[in-house]
């Protein structure tokens, strides 16, 4: 039987556990941050750290509730152990080894990105887990915007990556700039559902495809000399459309992308995986270009694309299969490339 394992995160905003058996969800529970940190345009450290002090236990108390497990019947522990803030971090690493020692069973440490990249493969009862197959993933979240080249558990190629900002940090920034507070990606996303994406023609940067590279920053600078020469956005249609011609703009280039590292792999398989995943334009783009230039693709349900601790959960259940656990070592930035992480 898949290991049963109870995983932490809480590498950022999001106080999260789950009990996983494999890559099958039992329970996961996200308790999130947001309306804490939203009043400040963003989120704060030292608040986050502390949140997670007050959430981590209640939190993991009602994941091991709704799975129906008891503690005893727990193979490991899993935590993410980074990249993210290192007070958030701590939190979950030592509520997750207080738990590991206690019940006499092993901690795993999970990379936050790895995490994201396991979560195309979960399964609940909604929907069955999916095996882990080679694939290109684009990982787009708040604090990363790469490709990588998948070839199994623990064989990450970074095929390329944002020069500046994330693609959620963009979000985020432009819609700070606008106004519209903070989380910026799903306010921006429902805005422009309602606009022209042709109405204004913002730079898609690094269109090249020669180069896997990517880049935020100039298009977020672009909406800022649009409004600086402008005004702010008189009406609903006209930041309707400036949020639609945004969104295009970085859809437009992150599928232009992905589609280049499709055809460099030569893989088959695209996977879009992080907080952006989300995006209901960029899943649209995905699955148009999957059927037009017959590639395949299916998007990470909405539930398993932010923060959460049944994506650590399942990583964790396929190293500890794997053989492939080392000790828990927090780092703030470490990259899903690095020795320390790949498979051999
Ligand atoms: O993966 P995630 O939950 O946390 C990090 O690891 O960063 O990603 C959060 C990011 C935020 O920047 C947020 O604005 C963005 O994901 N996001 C979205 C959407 N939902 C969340 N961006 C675009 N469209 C969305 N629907
Ligand atoms: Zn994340």
């Amino acid at each position: 039987m898949a290991p049963r394992i109870l995983a932490i995160e809480s590498s950022c905003d999001e106080t999260a556990a789950a009990v996983v058996e494999g890559s099958h969800v039992l329970a996961s529970v996200v308790r999130s941050q947001i309306e804490i940190h939203a009043r400040f345009g963003g989120v704060v450290p030292e608040l986050a750290s502390r949140h997670h002090l007050g959430g981590v236990v209640p939190v993991v108390d009602e994941a091991v509730q709704r799975s129906g497990c008891s503690l005893a019947e727990l193979d490991a522990i899993a935590v993410t152990e980074g990249p993210g803030l290192v007070g958030a971090l701590l939190v979950g690493v030592q509520m997750a080894s207080g738990l590991a020692t206690a019940l006499g069973v092993p901690l795993i440490g999970v990379h936050h990105m790895e995490g994201h990249l396991l979560s195309a493969f979960l399964g609940d009862d909604e929907r069955p887990a999916r095996p882990l197959r080679a694939h290109v993933a684009l990982l787009v979240s708040g604090g990363h915007t790469e490709l990588c080249d998948v070839a199994g558990l623990g064989q990450y190629r970074i095929l390329g990556a944002t020069r500046d900002d994330a693609a959620g940090e963009a979000y985020d920034k432009v819609a700070k700039l606008l106004g519209l507070g903070y989380p910026g990606g799903p306010v921006i996303d429902g805005l422009a559902a309602e606009g022209d994406p042709t109405a204004i023609a913002f730079p898609r940067a690094m269109a090249d495809r020669s180069t896997l590279e990517l880049s935020f920053s100039g298009l977020k600078t672009a909406v800022r000399v649009y409004v600086d020469r402008h005004g702010q956005p008189g009406s609903r249609q006209a930041l309707a459309d400036l949020c639609a011609s945004f969104q295009a703009a970085v859809i437009d280039v992150l599928m232009l992308k992905a589609q280049a590292a499709l055809r460099q792999t030569g893989r088959d398989r695209l996977h879009i995986v992080g907080g952006v995943a989300a995006n209901r334009g960029l899943r649209a783009a995905a699955e148009r270009a999957a059927r037009e230039h017959g590639f395949s693709f299916e998007a990470v349900p909405l539930r398993y694309c932010g923060d959460n601790a049944a994506m650590i959960g399942a990583a964790a259940a396929a190293r500890l299969e794997a053989g492939l656990v080392q000790g828990v070592h927090v780092h703030t930035s470490l990259a899903l490339d690095d020795p320390r992480v790949l498979a051999s």
